[in-house]
């Protein structure tokens, strides 16, 4: 691949900002550059400095945009890709109705295939170079999805959704023809390339307790696979938790039973938490997941981002695709701090952009990697136009600060503001 000299503005996170003033958090360079080899970063930094260590180089020029790391999704459904914008009342409604209508098509491997082109098209034109993503309780499905992935370069998480009960005979494993395929998908993908399996039981609701214990017994197997599922979405959802494990402490008290949190756990939504959930959190060191625009969309609940990090608690962002809305994180920054705000808490721009590369990245284990311009990494970069509509030109023109730009960005950016992105220094987006 060579070497490549990527010419902008560029901003990258050492460590979550404590607000406004806090710009010893971040790395920006009005005159900057990144220097790529072989798909790495060998270093980021002033233009002109890094120049000399870069004869012989090419040179892309993206100066007037900003460069930053890829944006990291930490919570999706590649099966719902079909089913993002469909109509419902509430969560348990929503999945009845569409979610797992839409997941049945998945037992075919030319339709897992088909949507998989258009799932990674999709991430890739918004800037999002690394995903964490369920699949349907289909094998072809997570076979689709790891393969995809690994012909584009790109860091990918996920796994086939492990779910015995309650929802219709065609979307049903048993525990043990779950435990066996997911398994055989560790055994294929886990550690493959830039690929990582995610054990994913998909909550409660949906698996009994063999197949949770199923699920337990692999986390116990593969202590270097994520485990992924949803907690306390939905008032109705914890009601239905708390009717079939009764004995349970409270809803995550199920997934600690089976030995399911670790460091390497991520719980979707996590709204409703009761105290005694977020010590098992702290105490674990199990991660959160806020999903704002699918909390607004099926009117789940506002997450309580500031109580969870007052405990240490550093959750990821994610678009939770298709009970989220957009694959934009840009517009998931949007929601989000709309969210934060009716909770009277303030999401500022750095800490948001912070949020969506190197704290995710970090929610993931992955920083040495992933979420930073910082050398060492691989070369996954975004870079963002913020006058990419008139109407952000208009904006734009009377912004003076970077802190001014990026809330431009994440309150009226989406797509069209992302002018290329990268994975592991290849573009992907035509223009
Ligand atoms: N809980 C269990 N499955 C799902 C899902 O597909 N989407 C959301 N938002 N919540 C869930
Ligand atoms: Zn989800």
């Amino acid at each position: 691949m060579g070497e490549t000299l990527f010419l902008g503005r560029v901003l990258s996170f050492q460590r979550r900002p404590e607000g406004a003033a806090d710009a010893a958090a971040l790395t920006y360079h009005a005159a900057g550059a990144v220097h790529v080899k072989d798909g790495r970063i060998l270093a980021m930094g002033c233009a002109d400095e890094l120049r000399r260590g870069a004869q012989g180089a090419d040179i892309v020029d993206h100066r007037e945009h900003l460069i930053l790391p890829g944006f990291i999704d930490t919570h999706l459904h590649f099966p719902q890709v079909q089913v993002l914008a469909s109509w419902g009342k509430d969560l348990l409604d929503w999945l009845n109705t569409y979610t797992f209508v839409e997941e049945q098509r998945f037992a075919d491997m030319a339709h897992c295939e088909a949507m998989a082109v258009g799932f990674y098209d999709g991430l890739l034109r918004n800037g999002t170079t690394t995903g964490v993503a369920y699949g349907s309780v289909h094998a072809t499905s997570a076979e689709a999805m790891f393969a995809q992935a690994e012909q584009r370069g790109m860091r990918m998480i996920g796994g086939k959704v492990m779910m015995d009960c309650h929802a219709p005979e065609a979307l049903l494993d048993t525990a043990q023809s779950g435990y066996d395929e997911s398994l055989a998908l560790i055994e294929r993908w886990h550690g493959r390339g830039r690929l990582s399996y995610a054990i994913t039981p998909r909550f409660a609701l949906t698996s009994t307790p063999a197949q949770l214990e199923a699920a337990g017994a692999l986390c116990a197997l593969h202590p270097d696979c994520y485990m992924q599922t949803h907690v306390s979405e939905n008032v109705n959802e914890i009601a239905r938790a708390k009717e079939l494990y009764p004995d349970a402490p409270d809803y995550l008290g199920i997934y600690e039973r089976y030995g399911l949190l670790s460091e390497r756990a991520l719980l979707g939504h996590a709204i409703h938490l009761e105290p005694r959930e977020i010590e098992v959190l702290a105490g674990t060191g199990a991660k959160p997941v806020f999903c704002p625009t699918s909390n607004l969309f099926l009117g789940s609940g506002l997450y309580d981002d500031a109580g969870l990090r007052g405990r240490g608690i550093c959750g990821g962002i994610a678009t939770d695709i298709g009970g989220g809305t957009s694959y934009s994180m840009l517009q998931t920054l949007n929601e989000g701090y709309k969210v934060l705000q009716l909770r009277a808490q303030q999401m500022h721009p750095y800490q948001a952009f912070d949020w969506i590369t190197r704290g995710n990245a970090e929610a993931l284990g992955l920083v040495h990697e992933i979420g930073t311009l910082e050398a060492g990494s691989v070369a996954d970069m975004v870079v963002l136009d913020s006058r990419a509509t008139p109407e952000m030109a208009l904006r734009a023109d009377r912004i003076e600060t970077l802190a001014e730009e990026l809330f431009l960005l994440m309150i009226m950016g989406d797509d069209r503001a992302v002018a290329q992105t990268y994975v592991a220094g290849a573009a992907q987006k035509d223009v």
